[in-house]
This record gives C-alpha cells, sequence and structure tokens, in this order.
C-alpha cells in the first residue's frame, strides 16, 4: 500500500495505470475519515450556485422536497470556491494524484482544476431530471487534449438510489464514428447496443472511496433518490 497525507491506494499506481489504459477507470484510491469530514463540513458551511439560477445558496436553505424560499427546487449545487478548503488546497498537490494523472497523460499536468458538487435528491424522473441537468445523461468530456479525472465521494454512495457515478467500461478507447460525429450526449440504447450490457458499471462506495478515470469514456451521475450527494472532483490537463 502506498500513502500520501491523505490519501491511500489499496493496489499500486502501475497496477491503477494499467487498468485505466484498458478499462477507462480504475478503483482503490481512498480518502482518509479526517480529510473526508472536513471537505463535507466545508460543503455544509459555504455557499452554493446552480449553473443558471442567480442566486447563491446553503444546503441547508433546501426545504422541504429540497425547496428553497423562493420556490426553486435546484438539482445540482456547486460548492463556491472549493480551493478556499485547505484539505482540497493540499490535495490539489498530493503526490499519488499527481504520478497518476502525470504517467497517464504522459507529462506534467499544468492545470488542474477542482469541484466540488452536490447532487440533490429528486422526486422527479429521470427524464425530467436529464432536460435540466446535462451530467445526468451518458456523455463523454470533449477537452480538446487529454485529460485525466480524480473522484472521491464524500458522502456514502451504497447503493443505486444514492447517486451512482455510472460509465461504460473501455469507452474512453472505442467509439462508433457516429458518436464522434454526433453530439458528445448519446442515448443509452445506442450505449448499450455497442458496448453491451455488461460494459455499463454503476460506481458504489462509502465515504472517501475515490478512482481514478478519464473522462473521454461514456459516463453519467444517476441523480439520487433520498440523500444529497457530494462529489468531490480533480481534473488533470
Ligand atoms: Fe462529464
Amino acid at each position: 500500500m502506498t500513502s500520501s497525507s491523505f490519501v491511500t491506494v489499496a493496489t499500486s499506481i502501475p497496477e491503477m495505470l494499467e487498468t485505466v489504459k484498458i478499462d477507462g477507470v480504475a478503483f482503490g484510491l481512498n480518502l482518509d475519515k479526517h480529510a473526508t469530514q472536513k471537505i463535507y463540513q466545508f460543503a455544509i458551511k459555504n455557499q452554493c450556485m446552480e449553473p443558471n439560477y442567480p442566486f447563491p445558496f446553503l444546503i441547508d436553505d433546501l426545504g422541504e422536497g429540497g425547496k428553497l424560499s423562493t420556490g426553486h427546487i435546484p438539482i445540482r449545487a456547486l460548492v463556491k470556491d472549493p480551493l478556499d478548503c485547505l484539505i482540497i488546497r493540499e490535495l490539489a498537490n498530493d503526490q499519488i494524484l499527481l504520478t497518476l494523472a502525470q504517467n497517464y497523460l504522459g507529462y506534467f499536468p499544468n492545470r488542474i482544476s477542482c469541484h466540488l458538487t452536490w447532487s440533490l435528491a429528486t422526486s422527479l424522473s429521470s427524464d425530467q431530471v436529464e432536460k435540466c441537468y446535462p451530467p445526468a445523461t451518458f456523455h463523454y468530456d470533449i477537452a480538446g487534449y487529454n485529460f485525466a479525472t480524480a473522484y472521491f465521494y464524500i458522502t456514502p454512495v451504497v447503493d443505486v438510489e444514492s447517486g451512482p457515478h455510472a460509465m461504460f467500461k473501455g469507452s474512453h478507447q472505442k467509439k462508433a464514428l457516429k458518436m464522434l460525429l454526433r453530439s458528445a450526449r448519446h442515448p443509452v440504447d445506442d450505449l448499450y447496443a455497442y458496448y453491451g450490457p455488461d460494459k455499463m458499471i454503476e460506481i458504489l462506495g462509502d465515504a472517501g472511496f475515490g478512482f481514478f478515470q478519464d473522462p473521454s469514456c461514456f459516463h453519467r451521475v444517476r441523480p439520487p433518490i433520498h440523500n444529497n450527494r457530494l462529489l468531490l472532483q480533480l481534473r488533470y490537463s
């Protein structure tokens, strides 16, 4: 086991790199309990924004049915200024994560962006959520260059109702021509037909569970139903 201040790797960095190359994802990262709790506290105490909604709000402002006092029901909440959190700043310089990113990208990343995002519990149907929350539809991220992402669940994602990150394994390497020509968002039936249903995985893990992914694979957030899900994302390019 390799370790840094907050992050541990269950297997080894070379093993993880080999797995990401084949599957587009590797598991086995873990953020220690103290760091996970600090990030959770930061996300509770700091204001959030929802894209296309003009007013900042706190998670505690959400009332019955996830409604704000204005009547608006946000679907996601991006915690403002995540780098104001000391632990996240340190994670952005974490040697294990940097080594993984550098070896996967083939160069030292010169840009690291951090996002701390709540996916808010919703009683809306999948179709309704997908209309107002694009990451809830299978898509791949386009950046014009290589990039890689480390994700950590800050709240537990124990079942399919708690907001798992879902993806098609191996889809970072292989896409049909029409998938490259059309929008990066794609109907799930096409993906099942092309990759096979066994390639679709929904990633479950306790608070602190982490994974490393090539976000050019097809992936999506499955909206949580009962509890708000908090995810930390560190993107290297
Ligand atoms: Fe994405």
